[in-house]
């Protein structure tokens, strides 16, 4: 199988709630490893480049107004197929959705307040790291 990595945010909420350390625990937990962290608050503009896709969704301007309430935690995870892991671990988008004991599940308020990002692909991972980080943070382990 193949080592990936992929960018996972701790949304605005779950900073505010304290839940950093059990939302890192559930991925290492999962074998994922953390290879690069910090801690910002997005602007505006960021926010809305970073979900770039959504733009032209209804829901676009409340995710931003979320993503840049207050400061959100970002890593890069590894592991063998971390980015689908990752999503496995995440659970629905849907925190009334997701499955019993993901992220969303145990710490999403709602589909907008969802506790976590995680990338979905490839290439998204790709972008999505190189958004945060240099590669030069990025630590072999
Ligand atoms: O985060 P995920 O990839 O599971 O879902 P997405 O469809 O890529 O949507 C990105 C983010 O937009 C979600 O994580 C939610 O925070 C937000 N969203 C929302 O507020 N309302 C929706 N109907 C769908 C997504
Ligand atoms: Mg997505």
């Amino acid at each position: 199988m193949a080592i990936e990595r992929t960018l996972s945010i701790v949304k605005p909420s779950s900073v505010s709630d304290n839940h950093i350390g059990a939302i890192v625990a559930k991925f290492e937990a999962a074998g994922l490893r953390v290879v690069a962290a910090k801690m910002l608050k997005l602007t505006p503009e960021q926010a809305g480049n970073f979900y770039d896709v959504h733009r032209a969704r209804p829901f676009f301007q409340e995710l931003v107004d979320f993503m840049t309430s207050g400061p959100i935690f970002v890593q890069v995870l590894e592991g063998e197929n971390a980015i689908a892991k990752n999503r496995e671990v995440m659970g629905a988008t849907d925190p009334a959705k997701a499955t019993a004991g993901t992220i969303r599940a145990e710490f999403g308020k709602n589909i907008s307040e969802n506790a976590v990002h995680g990338s979905d692909a490839p290439d998204t991972a790709h972008t999505e790291i190189g958004f945060f980080f240099a590669t030069s943070e990025l630590c072999a382990r």
